[in-house]
């Protein structure tokens, strides 16, 4: 038997937008510990390939700017989500020197990384989602970016007090499940 609690935290966690959130500040610490969540992901030959880089404040509108800029989004629309959300955390990725991981193995365990982040929300007021803007590589300069280096998209974290619930249906499994005894 599996463990009920974990199961029910990975049914409960989902995407919140930031037109949900209030627009209040989490205090850095608690970012840490979502980062730090994060840092536990597995990956191939402990690369540990994520890294982040965490906008917030006036730095987070310098960042917006900078998305207008290179016109992966809408100006007004834009503004309006990052005011609301509280950090906006750039998900990033390094290959290691010698490319001795496969570029897809080091995507997905980023991907496990930022699930982390996401599972880490669930049951408390802050939500968040993955957003991965066209033309998110435009911002490899202004992220300070090395040839090794991608960003994957932002990852929008805020507070908020309601969720208005989306009605998602998922695909059954046991369609996609082939079996072998
Ligand atoms: C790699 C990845 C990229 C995503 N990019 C976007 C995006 O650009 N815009 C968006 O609205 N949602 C994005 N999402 C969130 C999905 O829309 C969301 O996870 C999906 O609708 C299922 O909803 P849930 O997370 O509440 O289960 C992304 C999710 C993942 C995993």
């Amino acid at each position: 038997m599996i463990n009920n609690k974990i199961s029910e935290i990975i049914k409960a966690r989902k995407s919140i937008f930031p037109s949900q959130f209030n627009g209040k500040e989490i205090d850095k610490e608690t970012i840490m510990e979502l980062l730090k969540n994060a840092n536990t992901a597995p990956s191939h030959k402990l690369t540990q390939p994520w890294f982040f880089k965490v906008f917030s404040r006036s730095s987070k509108t310098r960042l917006a700017k900078e998305l207008i800029k290179q016109n992966t989004k809408k100006e007004d629309k834009l503004l309006l989500k990052f005011q609301k959300s509280s950090h906006i955390i750039c998900i990033c990725m390094r290959r290691d020197k010698t490319k001795s991981i496969p570029e897809w193995e080091e995507i997905a365990a980023t991907a496990m990384a930022v699930q982390n982040i996401w599972l880490s929300c669930v049951d408390s007021k802050i939500g968040g989602y993955w957003s991965t803007p066209k033309g998110i590589e435009k911002l490899n300069k202004f992220l300070n970016l090395k040839k090794n280096e991608k960003c994957l998209g932002l990852f929008y974290v805020g507070i908020y007090e309601l969720i208005k619930k989306r009605k998602l249906t998922r695909k059954n499994i046991e369609t996609e499940t082939e079996w072998f005894d």
